[in-house]
């Protein structure tokens, strides 16, 4: 095994090539098995893939700051300086308390519950009669893209586009590879279309996207942050929900035994989504910036070093989860997962995903009994898990 001057195991691992975008799994059980640390030599950065570490890393944001950036690129960490995802401290805090507030969950039982559940139903509804449809596209793009969209009221121009932002930011989440480069440019757009479009005037009244600028008023948040903060409603907020419904279907569909668990008692869907999230994971990992040197079970991360916390090797390390590669909806430890990330900056919008996945998964479970795959993609966008193709036939 090859280490580095410090003692660290090395991997010439490319966590983001084509090839492990579709199956990761094997190369994060080499990176979990050669060392809590690796240092991935193609980029010049540390891996953490057992699950104790990415908590210990994610728990310490005193060393592992967010406010360098947490993505594995520098320009992108300069371009989106200031947004939630990637400040510390109390600045966090207050961007992340005004944030919170439309997304907790009993303003969301007050707001949004009964037209999220009655729109799942409706569209359950319009495929299952269809009998074969794309859950990538028409199930899972449907509650993020229209209901959520909505209640955060942001101008209609543009707001078409905001898939295909949502990817690039997670393409530009990754180092420097050919997705990232040419991303850049949709960023740029992205960043404007915030600036210009999310300004009080075009902005729908009592949207959550106003209720940011109100709150610059009240002086919760500077207010040149408003408009950008907008987007962490939406940039974070598509794919990850729209890729865990897919992956969701993808899961019962080659294990109807779980979706028989599922059928015949539903109040288990809360565990199944934290079961699906785990196995899944979304978002695959982001980073973090040493500010002082730390030693991580053993092995010492130098200062000013970029480390990634796999998420997605965490879920499945067998350090901490027993048959790791089952899907098993009713594990009795799913809601220790890692896949929301974990500690401070652990996911703003976890409780509109699970609201928008249950009503999903609630509304089929009343109408189908098997899910039949037909042709199936895998989307392909750094740091992301999901599927751009998803055809399934039900009945
Ligand atoms: C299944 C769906 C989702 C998954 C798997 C997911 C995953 C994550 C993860 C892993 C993080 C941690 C980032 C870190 O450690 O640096 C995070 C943060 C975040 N998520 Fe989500 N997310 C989901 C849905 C949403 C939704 C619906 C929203 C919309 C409000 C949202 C908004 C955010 C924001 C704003 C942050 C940054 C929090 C902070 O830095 O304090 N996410 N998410």
């Amino acid at each position: 095994m090859i280490t580095t001057s410090k003692n660290i195991p090395t991997s010439d691992a490319d966590l983001y090539s084509d090839e492990t975008l579709r199956d990761p799994w094997r190369i994060y059980r080499d990176i979990r098995d050669i060392g809590s640390v690796v240092f991935l030599d193609k980029i010049n950065m540390y891996a953490v893939g057992r699950y104790a570490e990415v908590k210990e890393v994610l728990g310490c944001p005193s060393v592992f700051s967010s406010g360098h950036g947490v993505m594995m690129n520098e320009p992108m960490n300069q371009a989106v300086k200031g947004v939630l995802l990637c400040t510390d401290g109390e600045e966090h805090s207050a961007m992340r308390r005004v944030l919170m507030k439309p997304v907790m969950p009993s303003a969301l039982r007050d707001n949004l519950r009964e037209t999220v559940t009655a729109h799942a139903e409706a569209l359950a509804d319009r495929l299952v009669a269809q009998a074969s449809f794309d859950a990538a596209t028409e199930l899972a793009q449907y509650l993020p893209l229209t209901i959520v969209s909505h209640a955060v009221g942001l101008p209609d121009e543009g707001r078409e586009k905001m898939l295909e932002w949502a990817a690039a930011s997670f393409n530009c989440i990754g180092p420097m590879n050919q997705r990232t480069i040419e991303s850049f440019g949709t960023i740029k757009e992205m960043v404007g279309y915030a600036m210009n479009e999310c300004v009080r005037g075009k902005l729908k009244p009592g949207g959550w996207a106003e209720m940011l600028h109100d709150a610059a008023d009240r002086g919760e948040i500077a207010m040149e942050k408003a408009s950008l903060m907008a987007l962490d409603y939406m940039g974070p907020a598509l794919d990850t929900t729209i890729f865990a419904t897919s992956s969701a279907i993808w899961l019962f569909a080659n294990n109807p035994d779980q979706w028989d668990i599922v059928r015949n008692n539903p109040s288990i869907i809360p565990n199944a989504i934290n079961e699906i999230v785990r196995i899944e994971s979304p978002i695959q990992g982001f980073s973090r910036y040493s500010l002082a040197e730390y030693t991580l079970s053993g092995t010492t991360i130098p200062a000013l070093s970029r480390v990634i916390t796999l998420y997605g090797s965490a879920n499945r390390d067998e350090r901490k989860w027993g048959d790791p590669e089952t899907f098993n909806v009713r594990r009795a430890n799913a809601g220790d997962h890692v896949g929301f990330g974990y500690g401070d900056h652990a996911c703003v919008g976890m409780n509109l995903a699970r609201l928008e996945i249950t009503a999903v998964l609630t509304a089929l479970a009343k109408r189908v009994r098997r899910f039949e795959l037909g042709e199936t993609q895998r989307a392909l966008i750094n740091t992301l898990r999901g599927f751009s193709k998803l055809e399934v036939a039900v009945h």
